[in-house]
């Protein structure tokens, strides 16, 4: 038996403004999303901003359902939407925000597991990394460089 060691390098930045101005431009499209989502039963309202290398930015918001798993996460409204519109484009980074409406959300809140396997698919498929960058409503940033940071040892295609 040995042991394993998986390791993971995150940079967190204190604030908003801490970031660079064409970050802070991506998570204010996120902000503003946030604020569109559809989430009447959960309450929890999350915006996701994503650049392409097109220069086209592509933005999404979680859309829930009465019949719960119905629902959409914000990630995967934004991803899906920008592979449907521009599939020959490269995600360069995604900007997410989320916040609930009965608390002030001031920790990063990280892509659920399910949109993590999401966004997975298409930086394996574009072949470059995906930078992604989340907070709350307010607080601190987390940035990672690579979507493999937030999932390691992925399920991937190459096993099919
Ligand atoms: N949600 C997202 O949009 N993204 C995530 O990564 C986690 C959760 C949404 C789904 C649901 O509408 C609400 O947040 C509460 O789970």
């Amino acid at each position: 038996m040995k042991e394993l060691k998986i390791e993971a390098t995150l940079f967190v930045y204190d604030s908003i403004e801490e970031l660079d101005p064409e970050v802070i431009d991506l998570m204010n499209e996120a902000i503003a999303i946030r604020k569109k989502a559809y989430a009447p039963y959960s309450k929890f309202l999350v915006g996701a901003a994503l650049l392409l290398d097109n220069g086209k930015i592509v933005t999404g918001s979680n859309q829930e359902n009465a019949s719960y798993p119905s629902g959409l996460c914000a990630e995967r409204t934004a991803i899906y939407y920008a592979g449907a519109q521009y599939p020959e484009a490269k995600i360069v980074r995604m900007a997410l925000t989320a916040g609930s409406l009965k608390t002030v959300t001031n920790t990063p809140i990280p892509p659920c597991g399910a949109c993590r396997q999401a966004i997975s698919e298409y930086e394996i498929k574009q072949g470059t990394p995906i930078e992604i960058y989340f907070m709350g409503e307010t607080g601190k940033v987390i940035k990672s460089n690579s979507l493999k940071n937030l999932l390691p040892l992925v399920f991937e295609k190459s096993v099919l």
